[in-house]
């Protein structure tokens, strides 16, 4: 069967002229420094964020757990949203890596607020933890691929800066935010210590996410990378697809965009189904059918029956995702489904 896949946006194939670039790759070993494609996208992302260097990793939870080594000393507490990925989808990274303590705070659409991160703040005292970084993610996955608003971050910087706490962003999906906000690359730069991307997501790269800081971040998450096993060496042919990705597959993300708010517009019509409307405004649509007949699993179920595949997020949640790998007549089947299937049947 040939599957309509809403799952991921990680579920992409590279395309055949990102297979050519691939094919066309120069190498060298990046253990020593000397694969230019690498040393050729670590420059050219650190250039974008207006930042002074970047590091090529293997995935965004190598890059977020990199973040937090290099940015804390272990007994520190670092300030996060709670529904954050590096909270909740790595493993417990955070203690095990880098032993130290995290402080969720409730979002709204994924976002905390300056204020929130105040009131959090531990005195400085023998009894407490040490506040010591700030994650912040953005666009927010739980949260259905919302946009954290630049002008909250830039406070956030501001105040950051003044207790001296560094601030990461986990940024897998950043540049689904600066399409669908039109936020420059260096604006976001300038608010942060630290920051990852994701070749692998929206992009349409296979492998890789890049972090990106000052150099001597750069030098210190550069050492916990090969202590890690994330030294790799003649990787430039992974650059070569991830510097594909960041010349031909960033505009187009408005496309995925526009597909999901279509999705999410047919789910919302569907009676007893709700989509946060104000919250999806990316590539990812959260549905809730709490008030429906049906629990995530079962919709999940009886999309799959239909050729399509999503992912249960939740007992009464489903998540879609819009990417690159679709077609317009995917787009329209699935609205088709939704209407036919789910309005028909609630
Ligand atoms: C917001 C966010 N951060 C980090 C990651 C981790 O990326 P990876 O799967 O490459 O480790 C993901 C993956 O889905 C994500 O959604």
């Amino acid at each position: 069967m040939d599957w309509i896949d809403l799952r991921s946006d990680t579920v992409t194939l590279p395309t055949a002229e990102m297979r050519k670039a691939i094919f066309t790759a120069e190498v060298g070993d990046d253990v020593f420094g000397e694969d230019p494609t690498i040393n050729a996208l670590q420059d050219t992302v650190a250039r974008m964020f207006g930042m002074e260097r970047a590091l090529f990793v293997p995935s965004g939870t190598m890059g977020n757990q990199l973040a937090i080594k290099s940015h804390t000393d272990p007994g520190d507490e670092v300030i996060c949203e709670q529904d954050s990925h590096c909270f909740n989808y790595e493993g417990g990274g955070p203690a095990l890596l880098s032993g130290v303590q995290m402080r969720p705070l409730p979002g709204r659409c994924g976002a905390i607020t300056v204020e929130q991160i105040k009131s959090s703040l531990r005195p400085t005292d023998a009894h407490f933890p040490r506040s010591r970084l700030i994650v912040l993610e953005n666009t927010h996955n739980r949260a259905g691929g919302a946009v954290f608003p630049v002008e909250e971050m830039e406070r956030i910087a501001v105040f950051a800066r003044d207790r001296k706490l560094a601030v990461h962003l986990d940024g897998a999906r950043l540049f689904n935010a600066h399409i669908a906000s039109g936020v420059p690359l260096a604006r976001y730069g300038a608010c942060v210590d630290s920051l990852s991307i994701c070749l692998s997501k929206g992009l349409g790269a296979p492998v890789g996410s890049v972090l990106v800081g000052s150099a001597a971040f750069i030098e210190r998450a550069h050492r916990f990378r090969k202590i890690w096993g994330g030294g790799m060496r003649q990787s430039g042919i992974l650059a070569a697809a991830g510097l594909y990705a960041l010349s031909n597959h960033v505009e187009r993300l408005q496309e995925d965009h526009r597909r999901a708010r279509s999705l999410a517009q047919a789910f919302a019509a569907v009676k007893g189904v709700s989509v946060d409307l104000e919250s999806t405004q990316t590539n990812i649509v959260l549905v809730d059918f709490s008030a429906s007949r049906w629990s995530g699993a079962a919709a999940t179920e009886q999309l799959k029956q239909d050729g399509i595949l999503a992912i249960a997020f939740s007992p009464t949640r489903v998540r879609l995702v819009t990417h690159l790998n679709l077609t317009e007549e995917n787009i329209t089947r699935t609205l088709e489904v939704i209407r036919w299937r789910f309005q028909g049947e609630s």
